[in-house]
């Protein structure tokens, strides 16, 4: 039975890619280490948590010696690692955090590994972000060969550890691989991210604030097609390759609000376009990137992936979830987040 640890598994790409591997392969032992940081919510994996083949366990791993026993204890084979201080905004307000947790506890990880693997099959599985290109003008796309520019603290905290995670591929022949992806969106989406904040506050028939002109392009993706990407190349990637993943899906972000706007009116039986007067432009997000935009050529041609949810079905798909699973919205939206929310859109 493989055993593989999967970092962050509690938060929105974790829970998702988790409930993707119990249903697909019965046969491996899940174990998700998660901190449950503000982020990180059990109530996201309420479906899977008895299943026999997932456990759970509660930790940092900026806590070396924590993480050291962790990997003594269990002897993992594989390591998918996702668990990141994963919100831009947040890291413009407190860095030090993402170069703890996205640096440091990548380091961790990564020596633990490479202490316990001296032979056989393993895989250390480096989830990171498009963002680690930095910022596109209106032509061209990014490519595995595109060179490293990040911007943010955010940004640069997972550039930082891509090249890590490299240089231990490089340098102790850790088998590592690494995939770059594009904005996901979809169920589980905590509502400080564009998508589920703005339906949130549609819903509530608060402002939506869109920074600066709305003029900015983000290229997104069903956060399911992200987990079969994961699968496709956690099973076939090749070790020491870089695969950047996307779904050729730019959109302006004043146009997605308004076509979410949209969608709201008609869930909510609203008069057309009263959503859109919620529309509010406020101050822009410091060093805001322009334009991503991912070509995923080689994946789709090296290891044969494609997205299969077009985003007009699946943005209604997830304004349905979010509509129905209310609960779970006012669970995540009350305490910290409050406090979040105004400091960033209280001035
Ligand atoms: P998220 O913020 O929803 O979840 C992060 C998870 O990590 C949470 O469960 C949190 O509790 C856990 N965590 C944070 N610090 C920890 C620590 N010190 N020790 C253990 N656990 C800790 O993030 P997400 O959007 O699911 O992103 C997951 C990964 O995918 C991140 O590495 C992110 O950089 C990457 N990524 C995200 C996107 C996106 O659009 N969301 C796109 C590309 C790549
Ligand atoms: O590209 C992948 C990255 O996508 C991931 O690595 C990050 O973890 C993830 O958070 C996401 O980063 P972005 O900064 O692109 O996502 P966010 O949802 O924060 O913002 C999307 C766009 O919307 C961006 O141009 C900023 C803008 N925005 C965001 C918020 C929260 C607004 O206009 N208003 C807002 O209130």
């Amino acid at each position: 039975m493989k055993k593989i640890l999967i970092t962050g598994g509690a938060g929105f790409i974790g829970s998702n890619l988790i409930r993707h591997f119990i249903s697909k392969y019965p046969d491996y032992e899940l174990f998700n280490l998660d901190k449950l940081t503000y982020a990180g919510n059990l109530e996201n994996l309420h479906d899977v948590e008895n299943k026999p083949n997932y456990h759970f366990i509660k930790g940092d791993i900026t806590d070396r010696e924590f993480i050291n026993d962790l990997f003594s204890k269990y002897k993992f084979d594989f390591v998918i690692h996702l668990a990141a201080e994963s919100h831009v905004d947040r890291s413009i307000l407190n860095p030090l955090e993402f170069i703890m947790t996205n640096i440091v506890g990548t380091v961790n990880l990564l020596n633990s590994a490479r202490h316990i693997w001296k032979q056989g099959d393993h895989l250390f599985y480096h989830v990171s972000t498009d963002e680690v290109y930095g910022s596109l003008g209106a032509e061209g796309k990014f490519t595995e060969e595109t060179a490293y520019d990040p911007r943010s603290p955010y940004s640069a905290s997972k550039a930082s550890s891509d090249h890590i995670v490299r240089a231990y591929f490089h340098t102790y022949n850790l088998p590592v691989v690494i995939s770059n992806c594009s904005n996901n969106y979809g169920p589980f989406h905590f509502p400080e991210k564009l998508i589920p904040l703005a339906i949130n506050n549609i819903k509530k028939m608060q402002p939506v604030p869109v920074y600066g002109k709305g003029e900015n392009i983000r290229d997104w993706l069903y956060v399911e097609d992200h987990a079969k990407a994961i699968d496709v190349i956690f099973h076939k990637g090749k070790i020491g390759e870089t695969y950047n993943i996307g779904s050729d899906n730019e959109w302006k972000n004043i146009d997605l609000i308004r076509l979410l706007c949209k969608i709201m009116d008609t869930k909510l039986g609203r008069v057309p376009g009263t959503s859109e007067t919620l529309i509010t432009f406020v101050t822009d997000r410091p060093g805001h990137d322009l334009r991503y935009a991912i070509d995923p050529s080689k994946l789709r041609n090296e290891l044969g992936w494609n997205p299969e949810q077009s985003f007009e079905s699946g943005l209604e798909k997830t304004v349905d979830w979010y509509l129905e699973n209310e609960v779970w919205l006012n669970h995540v939206t009350s305490g910290e987040y409050l406090k979040y929310y105004e400091i960033q859109y209280g001035r």
